[in-house]
């Protein structure tokens, strides 16, 4: 594939060509989704979890993401490479900037972090200082101690309206992607239409500019229970390529995800 980059999903967004991601931790899925028609790999802290055995994603260490995202990048074969920001690693804009410096010189091309309108300061700051950031809304799993749980998030009027300003705020702010995780399918439309930069759901409903999956969830071989926005993608499938190229191929027609993936 001919090298990824976020000029390749901009044009997308303005086009209404969807796009889609896939998470990896290592140099051979690296490989095999880079040429499967993903064109985006998100390094997730999801690690934690599918490396890790953990049941939140909350010790995973910048060590762990700075050799995993080495790991994928050496396998890689043209993806744009998100990778995430753990868990207390941009509590504030000075240590952002370090710990995303640190990801870009592991060879990622753009940095991940959760949270909402607080991060304007910090999504400015790398903006100006050349570093691409997405920004994760809705359920981010690295506050499951603040939600109680995995919980689907946006679903009263307040809420969806805080996300909805959110992502605005942060638009504004600099951000070059919004992923939204555990919406209704009404909130990542609203989002969507209103933003002029790509937006990537994960149970955020069929009108997001692209969907993300954990690679490990996808092939039904998840860390925890199955959740609802997954679907399994190497049941009809001959080989995990196969099945990776299916997924693709369903996002960019847009039959992933159906109704029995999203939430209302
Ligand atoms: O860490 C991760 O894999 C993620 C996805 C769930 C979007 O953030």
């Amino acid at each position: 594939m001919s090298k990824v980059t976020l000029i390749t999903l901009n044009a997308y967004k303005n086009t209404g060509e969807k796009f889609a991601v896939l998470t990896a931790y290592d140099a051979t899925f690296a490989n095999v989704i880079s040429q499967s028609g993903v064109e985006v790999i998100l390094v997730g802290d999801s690690l934690g979890m599918v490396l890790q055995g953990s049941d939140s994603t909350l010790a995973v260490s910048m060590q762990d993401m700075i050799y995993h995202t080495e790991c994928v990048v050496a396998g890689n074969n043209g993806a744009l490479i998100m990778a995430d920001l753990p868990f207390m690693s941009y509590a504030t804009p000075e240590q952002t900037m370090v710990n995303s410096a640190a990801l870009m010189r592991a060879g990622a091309n753009m940095v991940k972090l959760e949270g909402g309108a607080w991060l304007a300061q910090s999504i400015k700051m790398l903006d100006e200082r050349g570093i691409p950031s997405c920004v994760h809304l809705g359920l981010t799993p690295q506050a499951v101690n603040k939600f109680g749980g995995y919980k689907v998030q946006g679903r009263d009027d307040a809420s969806s309206e805080r996300l909805y300003q959110d992502a605005l705020t942060l638009e504004q702010a600099g951000a070059s992607i919004i992923l939204l995780e555990c919406v209704p399918s009404t909130v990542g439309k609203r989002i969507t239409k209103a933003l002029n930069i790509p937006v990537i759901g994960i149970g955020a409903g069929p009108d997001t500019d692209a969907q993300v999956l954990v690679l490990q969830d996808m092939l039904n071989i998840p860390a925890g229970k199955k959740a609802k926005f997954v679907k399994n993608y190497i049941a009809d499938a001959k080989d995990i390529p196969t099945a990776i190229s299916t997924y693709a191929e369903e996002v960019k027609n847009g039959s992933f995800p159906a109704a029995e993936h999203c939430f209302k």
